[in-house]
């Protein structure tokens, strides 16, 4: 942060046009933002990093763009297939869901993605976040496309506050209020003002000083007051279910075939908490128990 005593001029350009302006010259190269990249690509690239950072994403994304080009391809890959080649990502029920996404799009849509945000929302698996980037970013829709990020530069560039109020419908009007009139800039504002809130905006440490659009920030012009609201959680790994389900799945992924419960002990030592997340990825559909008792991912 900088200080909000030292007074600055507001941005002589709305705030829209800066970011993409900024953007040009300080936006990451990430693979899925190249022109080629189709939008059944960008859908995948988009439901993986919802929960796991980019540089986890990459070489997995690459892997699965190469292997299921296409919503038919993907949909004729096995459950067991897809969970293995989901890797290390985390929530693997993202895996089973995307497979589900590209059945969907196979039979409704003939494997071809849509471009009405209204058509994405009813696929399996695609929420309001998920359907607008895939309308702005692979069909270059001009769309408000609202994530965590977005919401926080939204939360202080216009509201003055320190940090984003859960999800809510405004959200989209802040967006859509400042994107640029132009189409084409309009797209581009949308991966802008995320790649602020990811690179500068960010969430504990923001980097005023590197803002293009600090001039006009009410939460420095309101000299930064702190969060009202809950203290921010801090996200546990260790020890957790989600933990010992990747443990669990790990064993399972690097098997040829069925596992024997026995096999299993060694993933975990807490047998209540082993057993629990073992009932919990059966539920999930991310494991199946043969007849003979044995465990295997589906087939
Ligand atoms: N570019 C487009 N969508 C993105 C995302 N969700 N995260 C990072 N870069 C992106």
């Amino acid at each position: 942060m900088d200080s909000p005593a030292r007074a600055l001029p507001p941005s002589s350009a709305p705030i829209g046009e800066v970011l993409v302006d900024w953007f040009a010259g300080a936006a990451r190269d990430l693979p899925w933002r190249r022109p080629d990249t189709d939008p059944w690509a960008v859908l995948v690239s988009e439901v993986m990093l919802q929960q796991t950072p980019v540089a986890r994403v990459e070489p997995v994304w690459r892997e699965w763009v190469t292997r299921w080009p296409t919503p038919a391809a993907l949909a004729a890959a096995s459950p067991a297939e897809v969970i293995r080649a989901w890797g290390k990502l985390g929530y693997p029920r993202r895996a089973l869901r995307l497979r589900e996404t590209a059945v969907a799009l196979t039979e409704r849509h003939g494997g071809v993605v849509p471009a009405d945000v209204a058509a994405l929302e009813a696929l399996p698996g695609i929420g309001t976040y998920t359907a607008r980037a895939v309308a702005c970013f692979g069909h270059g829709q001009p769309q408000p496309v609202v994530d965590t990020n977005v919401r926080r530069v939204v939360a202080r560039l216009v509201h003055g506050r320190a940090e984003a109020a859960p999800a809510r419908t405004a959200d989209l009007t802040d967006v859509a209020a400042l994107a640029p009139a132009d189409p084409g800039r309009a797209v581009r504002f949308a991966v802008a003002v995320m790649e602020l809130g990811a690179l500068v905006c960010v969430a504990r440490t923001p980097r005023c000083a590197a803002c293009p659009v600090r001039g006009d920030c009410a939460w420095r012009l309101a000299g930064y007051p702190a969060s009202d609201g809950p203290p921010r959680r801090v996200q546990r790994f260790a020890g957790t279910d989600r933990q010992v389900r990747g443990r669990l799945l790990d064993v399972l992924r690097a098997a040829e075939g069925p596992v024997a419960a026995p096999e299993l002990d060694a993933a975990w030592d807490d047998a209540a908490q082993r057993s629990r997340c073992l009932d919990s990825l059966v539920a999930d559909g991310l494991v199946e128990q043969t007849a003979d008792g044995r465990f295997t991912l589906p087939a």
